[in-house]
């Protein structure tokens, strides 16, 4: 079975080829970094604009990259939501209009299940059930899955997700949006003695998290220390990393104690995180599990996991009857359903 998969949440446009027997086969990636850089952030109608031009020549990419014509794809999958209403339509329009031209069925996919099954794409993927920390651009959640379309949501931001307070730390220390991953680089300069950020939460029960009031840390920090040298902002920069992955840590050492879970999932942009990742598995290794993650290139948006998450809700019968194109810009992950036939 074969099935193309199309990712156009945001402001990367990601198509790939999942094969059930041979695995993925193509995976075409074009990110918009460079076309929103100028504004500070994604500018929704340059992102849709954007996604229009480049997912049918990178579907045809993908086709060549896998050796393949349209007539091979038995199903076409796009992501539905959550994301930007406009970005989400161009995906689900042309999804829905190969899928109805090539007498496919299509397949809506939701973009942080797709996050969440990733990992199933690399050599040694976990088995079920496990906890799974989401951390995007958009989310940060705990979440208890115990088998495909199962997610009990354990706690999440009340406010900022992960990667928007590391986006917006780093725009307060210069860096270029999205500043995540820039970050995390400088902060390998910093001294980890020279400030001390709080964990937000952690000083009571539950899972939930909060990012808003580190960012304004960050930005008293910055306040009190201005003009900053260089070697102040790598030390900001270093307690903030510091501050975010423990508490991410914290909750998520939490979340294994509360179900007694062996195995933990990080997916999601921050999940590229490399200090994340280290004390993760430092945190499993003690506890006797095992840490799950995507190789770096699929921690972020693309089209590999929407593909491999296709495939998954093809099997559950999870196909779109009716010819109406609808997306879903804000859909919670324990809103999906497991029954047969059931789309959005
Ligand atoms: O999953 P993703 O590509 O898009 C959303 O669905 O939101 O996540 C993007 C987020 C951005 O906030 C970006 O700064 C962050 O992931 N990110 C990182 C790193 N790489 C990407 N944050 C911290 N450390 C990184 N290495
Ligand atoms: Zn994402």
């Amino acid at each position: 079975m074969i099935i193309l998969g199309i990712e156009t949440s945001c402001d990367e446009t990601g198509i790939a080829i999942y094969d059930d027997e041979r695995g993925l086969l193509a995976n075409q990636l074009y990110s918009q970094i460079s076309l929103h850089a100028d504004y500070g952030g994604v500018v929704p109608e340059l992102a849709s604009r954007d996604h229009i031009r480049k997912t049918i020549p990178l579907i045809q990419a993908a086709l060549k990259e896998a050796n393949l014509t349209s007539s091979d794809i038995n199903a076409v999958a796009y992501t539905a939501g959550p994301g930007l209403i406009g970005a989400l339509l161009v995906g689900a329009s042309i999804g829905r209009s190969l899928a109805y031209a090539w007498g496919v069925p299509a397949i809506a996919v939701h973009h942080m299940e797709g996050h969440l099954l990733a990992p199933m794409l690399e050599d040694n993927p976990p088995e079920f059930p496990f906890i799974a920390l989401l951390v995007s651009g958009g989310h940060s959640q705990l979440i208890k899955v115990t088998e495909i379309g199962q997610y009990e949501l354990l706690g999440e931001s009340i406010d900022d997700a992960a990667g928007e307070a590391f986006d917006k730390t780093a725009k307060l220390l210069g860096l270029d949006y999205p500043g995540g991953a820039k970050l995390s680089k400088l902060a390998q300069l910093g001294n980890s003695q020279r400030f001390t950020f709080p964990r937000p939460m952690t000083d009571r029960p539950g899972l939930d998290f909060s990012f808003s009031g580190l960012k304004t840390f960050a930005a008293n920090t910055v306040h009190q220390h201005s003009p900053l040298d260089e070697q102040t902002r790598a030390d900001i920069a270093r307690a903030f990393e510091d501050a975010i992955v423990d508490t991410l840590v914290i909750k998520s050492k939490r979340a294994l104690e509360q179900t007694g879970y062996k195995r933990l999932v990080i997916a999601g942009g921050v999940s590229a995180n490399l200090t994340l990742r280290q004390k993760l598995a430092e945190l499993m290794q003690k506890r006797q599990g095992q840490v799950y993650y995507p190789r770096l290139a699929f921690c972020t948006d693309n089209g590999a996991m929407i593909a491999y998450a296709g495939m998954v809700r093809f099997k559950h019968q999870h196909i779109a009857t009716d010819l109406s194109i609808t997306v879903k810009p804000r859909w919670s992950l324990s809103e999906l359903s497991t029954e047969p036939n059931s789309t959005l």
